[in-house]
């Protein structure tokens, strides 16, 4: 086994972080390090495995992993499909799960049966788009906003938003509703797919042991 080359894990700053770390503690993975939350440091180091972590905000996730500048990436379903990078898609890691919804005000279900030309907010415009044009094949007027997107149809900004629906308690505290689901969200391990060639017995390694403990 190479055991020379570092491999370098590209983690979602927060929860997904949280979890990831975990899993992979139960796996015989640690660093030590990462577990001091007031430190500044960005890059931790396992000598002894000769791994490397840095956490990084979702959507520059999968942005290392397709260059290459980690070889692994632990990112929700959501971003791996809005950035659209190329990288191997390996494992559900079974948890964040959560849902793409088209949400708004039960009166815009209507909007939705006619095919109106309606206005979308989202976090997710590609996604949105993708979804409105080719699979609903409505179009639709695309608003990129970046967050606390339910005050979209509330302020009349929007008819409709897409996104997505944990508990669903937003979308009811905000007299909203989920009009149609576009798909289901977790987190995902993705693989540089240079790396995947060049590490494939320390990566595969890793992969089916996290599958045999999600699954
Ligand atoms: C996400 C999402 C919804 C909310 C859904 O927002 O955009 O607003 O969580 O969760 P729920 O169904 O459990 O209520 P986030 O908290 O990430 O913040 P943001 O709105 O600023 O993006």
């Amino acid at each position: 086994m190479n055991q020379e080359r570092y491999l370098t894990f590209a983690l979602t700053k927060g929860r997904l972080a949280d979890k990831t770390l975990g899993l992979l503690e139960q796996i015989g993975i640690n660093c030590e390090e990462m577990h001091d939350k007031d430190t500044r440091k960005l890059i931790f180091v396992n000598e002894e495995l000769k791994l490397k972590f840095f956490l990084s905000k979702g959507p520059d996730v999968p942005t290392y992993v397709e260059y290459g500048a980690a070889d692994i990436g632990v990112v929700g379903k959501d971003t791996i499909m809005e950035e659209g990078r190329r990288a191997f898609e390996v494992l559900d890691l079974g948890f964040g799960k959560c849902r793409m919804c088209v949400c708004g005000p039960a009166s815009a279900r209507e909007l939705l049966e006619h095919h109106e030309m309606i206005r979308v907010a989202s976090k997710y415009p590609r996604i949105a788009k993708d979804y409105f044009h080719n699979q609903r094949f409505q179009t639709v007027d695309i608003i990129k906003l970046n967050g606390s997107v339910e005050l979209g149809p509330i302020v009349g900004l929007a008819d409709v938003i897409v996104d997505i629906v944990e508990t669903g308690s937003t979308l009811r505290e905000n007299g909203l509703e989920v009009l149609e689901e576009i798909c289901p969200l977790s987190a995902r391990m993705i693989v540089n797919q240079v790396s995947m060639r060049m590490e494939n017995e320390r990566i595969r390694k890793i992969i089916g042991e996290l599958k045999e403990l999600v699954r």
